[in-house]
């Protein structure tokens, strides 16, 4: 068995904020979006991984290199322009040769991998397993009809859904794929649709089994969907991931579940409530409060400063007095405020951008 991770597409940067890199880098809970893909896939005990690059791949190869560090064989894909998710399968022919394999796009996050889609695979010996998981806006996701276990209609991005059962993006399939992908034809928004190759398989009896994902699940598309997956992965870190390698001082308060980094300073005044998990070389000073649910990244300053449920990218630097929620905040940005603003701020802000208040 096989992997093979999407991070192609055409929104490779986050916009409409000028992030620096492709979008499936950004951290979550100080980590690259798409090394979650890449644990998932070597807890499932795959070994050889295809990642699939687009036109703006910056960052990737550089931070996963071989995919030693992930236990895994990383194999380079380009895709070039996204001419869509079976497209993405036909660049990979090659790599994934004779066997299955597991197509999992990258800007996806799931609780509890893909271990469990290998095992129904290995047991049923189906054409193809498929996660789904209901939604509440169907139109924006490939939609799935079910009559108890059976398949009555798979649909991409339909206008009127027949039902809230969404395709994550997690699938595993055989080759039987290869010759319907072949077949496809550009979709409506010009695309070759998995969505569609996974129907027809279907309508030529092909056997797919549509599993119910446990746990959440997180399409990382827009700033606050960032936010909210940042959330999740926070709860969920086991207790053993919050190590405290910086230095805190005796005067701070700490609860819960809080990881610091190597080299950071942690002052007296100094309130953390978990989950927390903050980078390296980094510095809090007095009158400031962080958390719950905030990921603060390598060398940030914050000073006077409240901040909750939100993701602190690397280099930031806020100076209060200042009380920040649901924020992501980017790379190298300064924040300076002079007076006590009455309530709190929700920023959205691309990297090295600079407010003074
Ligand atoms: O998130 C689940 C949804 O993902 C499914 O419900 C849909 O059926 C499926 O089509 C897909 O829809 P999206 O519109 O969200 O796909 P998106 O264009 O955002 O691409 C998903 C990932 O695949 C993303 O990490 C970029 C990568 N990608 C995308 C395309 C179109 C590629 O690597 N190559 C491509 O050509």
């Amino acid at each position: 068995m096989k992997g093979l991770l999407l991070a192609g597409g055409h929104g490779t940067r986050l916009r409409p904020l000028t992030f620096t890199g492709n979008k499936h880098m950004i951290p979550i809970a100080n980590q690259p979006i798409l090394f979650y893909g890449l644990k998932h896939l070597a807890q499932a005990g795959i070994q050889e991984v295809g990642i699939v690059l687009g036109p703006l791949h910056e960052g990737i190869r550089e931070a996963i290199g071989t995919g030693l560090a992930f236990g895994l064989r990383v194999t380079y894909i380009h895709q070039g322009d996204p001419k869509g998710l079976a497209h993405a399968v036909l660049c990979a022919r090659e790599f994934l040769g004779n066997d299955p394999f597991v197509m999992y796009l990258g800007d996806n996050l799931l609780q509890e991998g893909v271990t469990e889609f290998v095992r129904i695979f290995e047991r049923e010996s189906p054409d193809a397993v498929v996660g789904v998981t209901p939604v509440e806006v169907p139109q924006q996701y490939g939609i799935v009809e079910l009559d108890g276990d059976k398949i009555r209609s798979i649909e991409e991005k339909p206008a009127k859904p027949r039902s809230n059962l969404a395709l994550i993006g997690v699938y595993l399939f055989t080759p039987a794929i290869y010759p319907i992908i072949s077949a496809l034809t550009p979709s409506g928004r010009g695309e070759l649709e998995i969505t569609e190759a996974i129907w027809r398989l279907h309508q030529a009896g092909g056997r797919i089994v549509p599993y119910a994902v446990r746990g959440w699940w997180k399409d990382t598309g827009r700033p606050e969907d960032l936010l909210h997956a940042n959330t999740l992965v926070l709860r969920s870190l086991p207790p053993a991931s919050f190590d405290q390698l910086g230095e805190v001082s005796a005067g701070a308060k700490l609860r819960g579940g809080v990881r610091i980094g190597a080299g950071t300073v942690v002052d007296d005044g100094v309130e953390i409530e978990g989950p927390v998990v903050i980078g390296s070389g980094a510095r809090l000073r007095a009158g400031t409060r962080v958390g719950p649910e905030t990921s603060v990244g390598d060398g940030v300053v914050l000073d006077s400063v409240s901040v909750r449920r939100s993701i602190i990218l690397e280099g930031a630097r806020i100076e209060g007095p200042l009380r920040v929620v649901d924020s992501l905040i980017g790379r190298n940005v300064a924040i300076t405020s002079r007076t006590p603003l009455a309530s709190e701020l929700t920023l959205i802000l691309g990297d090295a951008a600079q407010i003074r208040l």
